[in-house]
């Protein structure tokens, strides 16, 4: 049974979660491939383990060109965002994402988690902030910044690695 792991990763969180699913199904017995990026991503296997990290609302185009060439695979989704406020945006986000598959796929189990950002993007909150310090939105968003800062954490690659051991199993023969 061959896993295939494809990781699109600017900053390293995705990548982080890549290894978390690579170890856990190595664990279990299974012979895992990657990660590779979607470039350099072959297209068949029993399962495909695809990574992302969110840009605008959905995932970057290496990973969705690379999704939309899929045919008949099983496909474990696992992706990072810097926001992380509300479950429904993960959910809005795994919906565009898993928009690009063709529908000959099956999608065998997601996972999303909050990613660190940038400092620079931290530095641009604060200066929008000192011209207006009662902007709410933008308090908003540097408090989110700083909930990412320690993401993805232990327990958000264990997470990882317990729903793609979760997909695997709905893998027949897995
Ligand atoms: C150009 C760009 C666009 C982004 N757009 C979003 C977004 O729409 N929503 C979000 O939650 N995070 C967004 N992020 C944050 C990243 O998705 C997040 O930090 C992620 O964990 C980075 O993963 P990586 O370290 O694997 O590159 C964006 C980051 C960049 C650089």
């Amino acid at each position: 049974m061959i896993c295939r792991i494809i990781c699109s990763s600017r900053t390293g969180n995705t990548y982080a979660l890549a290894e978390a699913v690579r170890d856990r199904l190595r664990e279990k017995g299974m012979e895992c491939i990657g990660p590779v990026r979607p470039e350099e991503g072959e297209r068949e296997g029993d399962l495909i383990c695809v990574g992302f990290w969110t840009d605008k609302g959905d995932c970057s185009q290496d990973v969705a060109a690379y999704l939309e060439s899929l045919k008949g695979q099983r496909v474990f989704l696992f992706g990072t965002a810097g926001f992380g406020g509300s479950p429904s945006y993960f959910e809005k986000v795994l919906g565009r994402v898993q928009g690009h598959l063709d529908p000959s796929n099956c999608v065998a189990g997601t996972f999303m988690c909050q990613g660190r950002m940038p400092q620079a993007v931290r530095d641009r909150f604060q200066a929008g902030l000192e011209q207006n310090p009662e902007d709410k939105a933008l308090k908003g968003r540097l408090e989110n910044f700083d909930r990412a800062l320690s993401h993805p954490d232990q327990s958000d690659l264990a997470a990882a690695g317990n729903a793609a051991e979760l997909a695997a199993g709905n893998v027949p023969g897995m």
